[in-house]
């Protein structure tokens, strides 16, 4: 089989692998040199993610059995569409089923109407004096988002992002004017209070596959501190749950993602793909923060790790045909760790163009795979970094600190100039997560003032031996 795979991130190079792995010959559209998927394709074009034309070109020239696509931006762009209308089977929806992602107004009004009861409050908003109302009627504490797609990084947090309504107010009039900010309006939602997860799903037209539960850490720096970016790291427990997740939670998310699909095929709107449920587990149970029409990132690396070492392409195939194919378990259970190695002030002001090496030896050493994201060559073992995200370090072991362990083992590997949040997945922080949700669960608990990303970092009540038992 002959795949052509679409995107040049971290994912892409994860994904990339388990094709080639499958085994399948593997073709390259991205718009970078992504050096992990330069080594495993056997032809690597570069081209806009955004533009369907030249791609469809490439599918053709190839004569390729089935396309992947990696990111967000070109199944807004149509990409999928392009690639169907000339009759390639594709893992990924239509711009018109993409529209769960790319349009956040769609995703509420599909869930209204469908009666799957998993939205906070909300409030869509076009001009100033809607602004205000919308913001009288959800009330305190709330959060603004752009209806149209921020790879994550333009949604406004009271608590985190500004202190008072009228400041988020503000602000949120500030970015309906302002360029690129807000095309299509703004949402206006109660702010959910919890701990947030993503489960992801292969989904072929109502047919629906969950993959393990992830958490990802989305603010830029330690402590949950700093603005929110695309993820800068995540992790996975050995039995698809999380620590502070159980199996009757993770039940009524999955059965989201099943309703959801369901509503889709019921309004006639074909979905092959992932259907990926951003989710807050509050003391209501979980609620949906957000869809996604794709892989996540990095939540991705931590599901394909686990895939088991079965074909990889087909599965692929065999959803782009509108066909669930998985009937055992596809994922092995193991807990993963992944952190992102990402220039100094993503999230700000990236330093764009920091060169980083990195000793493969020492890292395969640690048990630690890495992957490439928004990175060109630099030399042997040399990369250097773009404005995003740059290598990923994916740890594996049966508790999820031992993973992170390794994971930081892996680290002492790279040398130059970049971040990386070594708070992700530690014993302190798992057992911080589960206190949170337990004290929010707590009979009468009323929900903290302080959001989790406040809190001191070295304060809480901890213990290892008390942490072991729910890692
Ligand atoms: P989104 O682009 O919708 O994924 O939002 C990015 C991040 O903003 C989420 O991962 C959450 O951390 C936060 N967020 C979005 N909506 C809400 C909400 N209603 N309540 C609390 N946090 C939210
Ligand atoms: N990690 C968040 C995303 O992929 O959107």
């Amino acid at each position: 089989m002959r795949v052509l795979l679409v995107g040049g991130g971290a994912r892409e190079h994860a994904l990339g692998e388990a094709i080639a792995r499958s085994p399948a010959e593997l073709v390259v559209l991205s718009p970078n040199e992504n050096p992990g998927l330069a080594a495993i394709a056997t032809h690597a074009y570069r081209g806009a993610l955004e533009e369907p034309g030249p791609i469809v070109d490439v599918a053709r020239a190839r004569a390729v059995d089935l396309a992947v696509i990696g990111p967000e931006a070109a199944l807004e762009a149509g990409v999928a569409d392009a690639l169907r209308g000339v009759g390639v089977p594709v893992f990924g929806p239509s711009r018109e089923a993409a529209r769960i992602e790319s349009s956040k107004r769609y995703c509420r009004e599909l869930l209204e109407r469908h009666g799957i009861p998993a939205s906070p409050r909300w409030v869509s908003a076009t001009t100033p004096e809607e602004v205000d109302r919308a913001v009288q009627q959800i009330g305190s504490p709330f959060v603004v988002k752009p209806v149209s797609l921020t790879s994550g990084k333009g949604v406004l947090v009271q608590g985190s992002d500004f202190a008072t309504p009228e400041e988020g107010a503000t602000l949120a009039k500030r970015l309906l004017v302002s360029e690129g900010g807000a095309r299509g309006g703004l949402l206006v939602e109660e702010k959910l209070e919890g701990e947030e997860f993503s489960l992801m799903a292969f989904v072929a037209d109502g047919a629906v596959y969950p993959m393990p539960a992830v958490q990802d850490y989305k603010r830029a720096l330690e402590g949950g501190l700093g603005p929110n970016t695309g993820g800068m790291g995540s992790y996975s427990q050995r039995d698809h749950l999380l620590p502070f997740l159980s199996e009757a939670q993770h039940q009524v998310a999955v059965n989201v993602l099943r309703s959801t699909a369901r509503a889709l095929a019921s309004d006639g709107v074909s979905f092959r793909g992932v259907l990926y449920g951003g989710f807050m587990l509050t003391a209501a149970g979980p609620k949906l923060v957000e869809f996604n029409a794709r892989f996540g990132d990095p939540e991705s690396l931590n599901a394909i790790t686990l895939y088991e070492p079965g074909n990889f392409a087909e599965l692929l195939l065999d959803i782009a045909n509108g066909r669930v194919s998985g009937s055992g378990p596809l994922f092995r259970l193991r807990a993963t760790v992944v952190k992102y190695a990402v220039p100094v002030g993503y999230g700000v002001a990236p330093q764009v163009g920091a060169v980083v090496e990195y000793d493969p030896v020492a890292i395969e050493r640690a048990g630690v795979h890495l992957l490439f994201g928004s990175v060109s060559p630099a030399g042997p073992a040399r990369v250097r970094f773009g404005s995003s995200r740059g290598l990923a370090l994916v740890g594996e072991a049966s508790a999820i600190w031992e993973a992170g362990e390794r994971v930081e083992e892996a680290l002492k590997a790279l040398k130059g100039p970049f971040y990386v949040r070594h708070d992700i997945a530690t014993r302190e922080d798992l057992t911080r997560r589960v206190e949170h949700m337990r004290q929010l669960l707590a009979p009468g608990a009323r929900p903290s003032p302080l959001p989790l990303s406040v809190a001191s970092p070295t304060a809480p009540a901890t213990s290892h031996a008390n942490a072991a038992q729910v890692v």
